[in-house]
């Protein structure tokens, strides 16, 4: 398969389920205090997608190649944990960073968006990273535009990244997505300026920069899903949907809870 060009039905589907999966960050924000278990997390989000938004938990049961079915409707990684967290019986603490990955189904169409979450007071360092994390992917996406290539997102995020001090992940990346949740292009958060694919628009793809506090290095527990860092050092991670218009970009992951924007950006939609 070759990367999909959405028209206008299949933008107008995408806003929608796009704006879904953030308003489930929305939904679950206060809920995150020491003491709430992942599971319990989950059991909100679940419910929230099937019974109040009518829409389907995109991770429940999903079984790509070479892995057995996710067993859960998100993804909750904590601290060292890089993505793909299973959520289990175990309270949050104070202290811990999380990062919460949603991704709906509505009529077809996936939106897929992750935040980091801070459960009550965490460390200056936790806190940095979080930010920086969270900079790292809008220098990717203020990038977006059609002649731009695949390169100039990832060398922007990685510049970005490892010039503040930390690492990027290597082997998980952003995605195409659409009718499929996840579709071609392959999106790295690495890179040089000029390479790889041209964007053009009518294309969807997400820009999920995993950045470590100590070296790339991850690897995958047994779970056969949870990937940690190697050197057990905090590992954080944002994510949106982001559509190429004709002239720019529009991020469609957002709702009234989104973060405010790193002072370098303008517009969520140009
Ligand atoms: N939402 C993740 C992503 O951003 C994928 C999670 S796959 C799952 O691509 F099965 F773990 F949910
Ligand atoms: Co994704
Ligand atoms: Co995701």
């Amino acid at each position: 398969m070759s990367i999909q060009i959405k028209d206008e039905d299949g933008i107008r589907g995408m806003r929608v389920a796009c704006r879904l999966a953030a308003e489930v960050l929305d939904y679950l924000e206060p809920y995150i205090q020491p003491g709430i278990t992942t599971n319990e997390i989950d059991k909100l989000a679940h419910d929230y997608m099937v019974d109040v938004q009518q829409c389907i938990p995109a991770p429940l049961n999903y079984a790509p190649n070479g892995y057995k079915p996710y067993p859960k409707s998100i993804c909750t990684s904590i601290n060292h944990q890089v993505c793909h967290g299973i959520p289990n019986d175990k309270p949050l603490k104070k202290g811990d960073i999380l990062n919460i990955d949603i991704t709906t189904i509505k009529d077809g169409w996936h939106g897929d968006t992750s935040r980091m979450f801070s459960v009550g007071e965490t460390s200056i360092a936790a806190r940095r990273l979080c930010q920086m994390t969270f900079e790292a992917m809008w220098h990717g996406i203020v990038k977006v535009k059609p002649g731009a290539r695949l390169g100039d997102i990832g060398h922007a995020i990685q510049r970005f990244a490892e010039g503040n001090g930390f690492s990027v992940v290597r082997e998980f990346c952003g995605h195409g997505i659409g009718l499929g949740f996840h579709e071609e292009p392959q999106v790295l958060h690495y890179g040089k300026p000029g390479t790889l694919e041209e964007l053009v628009p009518g294309m969807i793809f997400t820009i999920e920069p995993m950045i470590n506090a100590g070296r790339r290095d991850i690897k995958e527990l047994g779970d056969g899903w949870t990937i940690v860092t190697r050197d057990h050092s905090l590992s954080a991670q944002w994510e949106h949907t982001v559509l190429v218009t004709p002239t720019g970009y529009e991020v469609l992951t957002l709702s009234a809870g989104s973060p405010t924007l790193p002072s370098f950006v303008t517009t969520t939609a140009c």
